[in-house]
């Protein structure tokens, strides 16, 4: 049976437009914000089928939850909506959105490819058993010792950034007597903000080989005079949560047409064209889901036109999602500590982590929804301000969110943080970091430990002069 329930919050619950209500037996089962997200009949916030309440006293706070039916339904509509209009395609997760043994594990379960951007990503996804030949390294400044590290893997593919790595891995290859698969990365001139892209001229930016000025072009050439690279194709990224279609056909078309025109002028047809990664989610109602049947299709189509006009043959098309995977299928919960009200100014609720774990708001000004996850079923009350507990004043997770009656004790869910939280998590002001909690259908598992104080000095050493100084320097 289906019918409305909780109306008194209806209309106030982050994404109205999609609230629906199940009702099983007793059990009002609400769905809001997405799929993954429910409320049980004791008023919890259930994330994956798992009360986050009871997650919270479990594992502690701060949490990461993330679910992993999600991350996986999330990975398969991208798949099936690609291969549906573009069969000669594949996708790569960004594993710098999030990256544990345990993630890289599952990509490969879905049948994605990897991107990794650096000597620990790799390092990770090697430990995880990733197939190597599934692994794409990009990175503007790889280390002569990531570059050896990819080689002796034997990775799939070099993403080269700029000339001066071209020559080093090109000599890095020779030494090994390796022969390494590159793509180049182009900037095609055009620019993806969140509501807004710009197409530029001139091109400044620290990645990449710009087109205008014919740059590219003399990349091209000396890729294809050394020995040991093999050019593959070619491959652009820009910019990151974008939600809107045009930006991704503007430079599918720019691409092709450099395709086109460095076949003119070498004779080298590019077998592989990767489009990059970038494609929104919702973190706030304001947020559009990008329509991905749509997306694939404009970009499709794009490439086919051009390379019908310009008589190419179409390359494997790429793609590199990392948000879109990960994003909306991840939660962070804290406890509430001291709430101070500043009469006539504002509440401030201070919750036991912050830019510590979640740097996007103090870094981006990034929005997002939060749920009492005790009081999920309780309508708000007041505007609140989420505060982090830093000693910086910038350390804020909302600005003015509706809530119910916030007390020391209750849990805060914050919403979409799955992409750029654990990834981009420090240990400023010595908190150790929090843990990492997969759930799926009511089951959940830690995929990364919370870290201790004893992890926060592992590394601290008391050398020479200062180490005599006190008896329990002996300790370290
Ligand atoms: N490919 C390349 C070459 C990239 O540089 C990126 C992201 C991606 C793929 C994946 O983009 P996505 O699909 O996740 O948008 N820390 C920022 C985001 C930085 C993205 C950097 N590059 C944030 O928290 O919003």
């Amino acid at each position: 049976m289906r019918q409305v329930v909780f109306a008194h919050f209806l209309t106030r619950l982050p994404g109205d437009a999609i609230i629906e209500f199940d009702i099983c037996g007793e059990d009002g089962r609400a769905v809001y914000h997405n799929d993954s997200i429910t409320i049980n009949s004791r008023g919890h916030l259930v994330f994956g089928g798992c009360d986050t309440v009871e997650l919270a006293r479990t594992y502690k706070t701060p949490l990461y939850v993330m679910d992993e039916v999600a991350i996986r339904r999330a990975a398969r509509h991208l798949r099936s909506a690609l291969e549906d209009v573009y069969p000669d395609a594949e996708v790569i997760y960004a594993s710098k959105a999030f990256c544990t043994v345990a993630m890289c594990r599952l990509v490969d379960e879905e049948g994605l490819s990897l991107d990794v951007s650096s000597g620990g990503e790799l390092y990770t996804a090697l430990v995880a058993g990733f197939p190597p030949e599934k692994i794409y390294f990009h990175g503007n400044n790889k280390s002569p010792e990531e570059i050896e590290m990819g080689l002796k893997a034997g990775i799939g593919r070099f993403m080269v950034d700029n000339l001066f790595e071209l020559e080093l891995i090109n000599q890095l290859a020779g030494r090994l007597k390796k022969k390494a698969d590159i793509i180049l990365r182009i900037t095609p001139g055009v620019e993806a903000h969140t509501h807004d892209y710009i197409r530029t001229g001139q091109i400044d930016s620290k990645f990449g080989i710009g087109i205008t000025g014919g740059q590219a072009q003399r990349a091209v050439e000396k890729a294809l005079a050394m020995d040991n690279v093999e050019l593959r194709g070619f491959h652009c990224h820009i910019g990151s949560q974008i939600q809107e279609i045009e930006p991704y056909v503007l430079s599918a078309g720019i691409m092709m047409d450099f395709i086109s025109d460095v076949r003119e002028s070498t004779g080298f047809t590019a077998s592989e064209l990767d489009l990059g990664g970038g494609i929104g989610i919702r973190y706030v109602e304001s947020d559009a889901r990008m329509d991905l049947p749509s997306l694939f299709a404009a970009i499709s189509k794009t490439i086919a036109d051009k390379a019908e006009r310009h008589g190419i043959p179409l390359p494997r098309l790429l793609i590199e999602p990392g948000r879109y995977i990960v994003g909306e299928a991840g939660i962070t919960l804290y406890t509430v500590g001291a709430v101070k009200d500043i009469p006539g100014v504002r509440t401030y609720v201070a919750v036991d982590g912050g830019m510590a774990d979640n740097p996007r708001v103090a870094l981006y000004r990034a929005q997002y929804e939060a749920v009492v996850a005790n009081k999920a079923n309780l309508r708000p009350t007041a505007v609140v301000s989420i505060a982090g507990k830093a000693c910086e004043s910038g350390d804020m997770l909302i600005w003015d969110i509706e809530l119910p009656r916030v007390e020391p004790g209750d849990i805060i869910a914050v919403l979409s943080t799955g992409a750029y939280t654990y990834s981009m998590a420090s240990n400023y002001n010595r908190f150790p970091r929090p843990a990492c909690v997969f759930v799926s259908e009511g089951e959940a598992y830690c995929v990364v430990e919370r870290e201790t104080y004893e992890d926060i000095i592992a590394k601290d050493r008391l050398p020479g002069a200062i180490g005599q100084a006190r008896p329990s320097a002996a300790a370290l």
